[in-house]
Formats: structure tokens, C-alpha cells, sequence
């Protein structure tokens, strides 16, 4: 039976189905990496997995002193089982606000939501969220933390939900999605990694070299769809996808959280 594309599910894939390919796998995450490490236990000696960021991808690479690989895969966002995870993604349950993908890191939700001045807090629901309300929630948030800090995903749910039109509080998406996505790509500086990381990524493929992404939501995609532009633009990459490539019927019934998935891939020059 086929493992779930979760914890070293591609990797694993890869390995069992090219018998010649090698993998480095990088997570942030130290339990994702510990997820795939007990995964792909079957093929030790063809991976290495390093807890890095996307964006340090070229001294990941150099510390294994390989210069140039043939192909990289990105599978962007979070983990189901970081959302699963008590760290603060869902709105689902009351956690404390975190959203790290790595733990060791400094800057949490707790610390956008209650210390970034109103300017920016609204700049990153706006621009990070899509969200035409950003100006209520953050007014809103604003006088909250006056009174008393926001502690939890529950309380910022509740804020969120008091600043949407009564009218519009209980449609089929919650109110607090985008909110909840723009302070996730924050406080995980999701679109910089994206940019510098899939950027230094086009330069270490060898000749005809492959680079697929994988992205979840349309800010995502059209980072990654403008990366390529500029590649292909500057003669490095091949654009092998003209529309993005998403899931069949199939597969998202399959496995749904697939459904939002978008695959871009090029060829090095
Ligand atoms: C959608 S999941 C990928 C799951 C993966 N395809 C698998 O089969 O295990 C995204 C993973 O990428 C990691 N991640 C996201 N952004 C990252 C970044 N900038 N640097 C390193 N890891 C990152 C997350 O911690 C998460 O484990």
C-alpha cells in the first residue's frame, strides 16, 4: 500500500521507485525529520536529512560537498501533523498562539499579534491574508492587548470572528483562515524562504536539472510562478509547466488536503 504523502511520503516514493537516485532531505522541522527518518529507515545509506531552512539550501549542499544535484522537489507549508501538533496553527482548538515550524526559533504568533505595531499587523493581514476585513480585526486586536495579551488561537479566533459582518460569520470558510495564514507565513517568513531558497536552488541544478514545487495557496504559487519568469527570463530554466499541474478527482478524494495543491516544474539551461 501507498504511505501518506505525509513524513517522508515523497522521499519515499522517490527512493523505492529509482533504485540509482540519492536524497537530501531538509525540514525545519527536527519531527518532521524524525517522522521521515523512521519512514525511509528501509533505504539507509541513500538519504541524508538536515534540519535547515529552504533559504540556507546552497550551505546545506556545500556541507555535503556536493556542488551541483540533478533534480529538487520543494513541498511548500505546513505539515498536517503540524496542524495536528499543539503548536498554535489551528483555530480549531484552543493552543497557545506559537505557529513555529521550527521550535527552536525565536519569534512566535504570541509575538506578531501582540507586540508588532498596528501598521504592520495590518500589512501582513492585508497583504499575507487577502483579507478585506484586516482593518476591523486589527483595530479589534489592537484594543484587546490594551486590556489583556492574546494568549491563545481560541481568543484570536474569537476577535476575528467579532470583526467579520455578523452576516458573513458562519459561511462555509471560518473567518479566521486568512488571518491565521498571514500570521503563519509571518512568523515562519514563508515567502522570503520561497524566494531565496528556490531562487539558490535554480543555480545549484546541474544541466537539465529538474525543480518541482509544490504550493498551497495562491501567494505561494504566484511567488514561485515569478521566480521561474525571471529564471526563464534570465536563461536559466526551461518552464516545463505552463498552467500549474493540480490533483485529479481521484486523488483529492484520496486525500483532500491535497486539493489546493499546485505543481510547477522547469528544466535547468
Ligand atoms: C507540506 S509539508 C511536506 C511534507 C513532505 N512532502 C513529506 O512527504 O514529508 C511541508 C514541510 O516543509 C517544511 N518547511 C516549510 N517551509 C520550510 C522552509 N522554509 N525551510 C525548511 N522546511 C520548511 C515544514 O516544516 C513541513 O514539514
Amino acid at each position: 500500500m501507498m504511505p501518506p504523502l505525509e513524513g517522508g511520503g515523497h522521499s519515499y516514493l522517490i527512493l523505492k521507485n529509482f533504485p540509482e537516485i540519492k536524497i537530501v532531505g531538509i525540514d525545519r522541522d527536527e519531527y518532521a525529520l524524525k517522522i521521515a527518518e523512521e519512514k525511509l529507515k528501509k533505504f539507509n545509506g541513500r538519504f541524508t536529512l538536515i534540519k535547515e531552512s529552504f533559504r540556507n539550501v546552497d550551505t546545506v549542499l556545500k556541507s555535503l560537498r556536493l556542488e551541483k544535484v540533478e533534480g529538487f522537489l520543494f513541498d511548500l507549508g505546513v505539515s498536517m501533523f503540524q496542524l495536528k501538533m499543539e503548536r498554535g496553527f489551528s483555530f480549531q482548538r484552543e493552543e497557545h498562539l506559537d505557529m513555529r515550524m521550527d521550535t527552536a526559533q525565536k519569534l512566535t504568533a504570541y509575538d506578531v499579534v501582540n507586540f508588532y505595531p498596528k501598521a504592520a499587523l495590518e500589512k501582513i493581514i492585508k497583504e499575507y491574508g487577502e483579507e478585506k476585513f484586516y482593518r476591523r480585526i486589527v483595530k479589534n486586536i489592537v484594543e484587546y492587548r490594551k486590556k489583556k495579551r492574546i494568549q491563545t488561537t481560541k481568543e484570536l479566533a474569537d476577535i476575528v470572528c467579532r470583526s467579520y459582518p455578523s452576516s458573513l460569520r458562519r459561511g462555509r470558510i471560518h473567518p479566521a483562515t486568512k488571518t491565521f495564514q498571514a500570521i503563519r507565513i509571518e512568523v515562519n517568513d514563508e515567502l522570503g524562504e520561497i524566494k531565496e531558497g528556490i531562487s539558490k536552488a535554480i543555480d545549484l541544478l546541474k544541466h537539465e536539472g529538474i525543480i518541482q514545487v509544490i504550493s498551497f495557496h495562491s501567494l505561494e504559487d504566484r511567488t514561485v510562478k515569478n521566480i521561474f519568469r525571471e529564471a526563464k527570463r534570465l536563461k536559466k530554466l526551461k518552464i516545463l509547466t505552463k498552467k500549474p499541474i493540480t490533483p485529479g478527482k481521484e486523488e483529492i478524494e484520496k486525500n483532500p488536503p491535497s486539493r489546493s495543491a499546485k505543481l510547477r516544474a522547469g528544466k535547468r539551461l
